[in-house]
């Protein structure tokens, strides 16, 4: 299949007419991945296990899934500036589409908190950068104040047309599967993108398009839940920054999506993230950590329903963003290379062969 793009490929199931400038990247059609060993990993080894490779997408992260239509939408609306508040995957692709479409791109982000490949594609791209002295809650509080005085369009998954187009992988993952999984793993942050998910599953039932909805099943770092713990939370602490935030937008469409599919919203600790981080780079599959929440969540789940131990169901895991976004987490967790000279005796002696 030719790659086309998220607005091309599922153009009847979105708001976009002739009139609609289509700012594209190619962004979706992302790898649905059968797993090796990580079902064992998790505890459960029948599973039907596979991880969606948001990495894969133009910027790095599923972000760009919504940012085609936002920037497509805000272009249609003749916005020449939009804006954004970003634990830094939606300041890379708001950069990225914003450049693609010629228009100026404001990033908010907290200030000394975000990873360094993000930080490194919203600059390049040409976004305004402002550092934030406070958290993404913060930013993003003053992101909704300048959008409501000033000529500019927020991007952020408060704008509708993000969670709107986001709802596609939910419809790839059924394309592909031919039916929707059983259970559906993702890290939540800001929530937009369990809500998408979850709009996009009750899109194609009503379609006929598949005959059952997952369980959604949302993960939270356990510094940062807010969501599990019922309230906000001033000062979310978790090495998964991605998600580090204590008061997500779409609080409400989250605990819907987890009452609605019978599903849940838990919190794993950095230390369950950091193993499942570890044991998906085992098998070849290089994510973010706050990606890796989704596989901890899995292997959390496991260990308190044994039922689901001996269970052969299908169940997809997000992963929601690259490694490379966070290469300097990836080399805090490793040994650094060994120096040697340049013969075959002494890398031989190295390797012991
Ligand atoms: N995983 C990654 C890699 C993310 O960047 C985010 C959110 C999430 C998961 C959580 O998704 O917010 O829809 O629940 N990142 C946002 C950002 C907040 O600014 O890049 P969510």
């Amino acid at each position: 299949m030719t790659r086309t793009g998220l607005i091309h490929r599922y153009r009847a199931l979105l708001p976009v007419s002739e009139r609609t400038p289509v700012i594209s990247l190619q962004e979706g059609d992302t790898p649905l991945l059968p797993t090796c060993r990580m079902a064992e990993w998790v505890g459960a080894p029948h599973l039907r296990l596979f991880l969606k490779y948001e990495g894969l997408n133009p910027t790095g992260s599923f972000k760009d899934r919504g940012m085609t239509l936002a920037i497509s939408k805000a272009a249609e609306a003749g916005s020449q500036a939009v804006i954004t508040a970003s634990t830094g995957n939606t300041s890379a692709s708001a950069a990225a589409y914003a450049a693609r479409a010629g228009m100026r791109c404001v990033v908010l982000i907290p200030e000394g908190q975000i990873a360094l490949g993000k930080l490194s594609q919203a600059l390049i791209h040409g976004a305004e950068v402002f550092a934030v002295q406070g958290n993404f809650d913060d930013a993003l509080t003053m992101v909704r104040r300048v959008g409501e005085v000033a000529p500019i369009t927020i991007v952020n998954s408060i704008n509708p047309f993000r969670i709107e187009c986001q709802k596609t992988g939910a419809f790839e993952i059924v394309d592909e599967l031919g039916e929707a999984p059983d259970y559906h793993f993702i890290p939540v942050g800001n929530a937009g993108n369990i809500t998408a998910y979850w709009k996009g599953y009750k899109e194609y039932i009503a379609l006929g398009k598949c005959r059952k909805v997952p369980k959604m099943m949302g993960w939270q770092a356990e510094g940062a839940a807010p969501i599990v713990k019922g309230e906000a939370i001033k000062d979310p602490k978790t090495i998964a920054t991605a998600i580090k935030i204590g008061n997500p937008a779409s609080w409400k469409e989250a605990l819907e999506a987890r009452d609605e599919s019978k599903g849940m919203i838990g919190a794993v600790s950095d230390d369950e993230i950091v193993q499942a981080y570890l044991a998906l780079a085992r098998e070849g599959v290089f994510c973010e950590p706050a990606s890796a929440a989704s596989v901890a969540g899995l292997k959390k789940f496991v260990r308190s329903n044994p039922a689901l131990a001996l269970s052969s169901a299908t169940v997809v895991c997000v992963l929601t963003g690259h490694g490379l976004k966070d290469p300097e987490r990836a080399l805090a967790l490793v040994p650094k290379p060994k120096s040697v000279l340049p013969t075959v005796e002494a890398i031989r002696g190295e390797l012991g062969i």
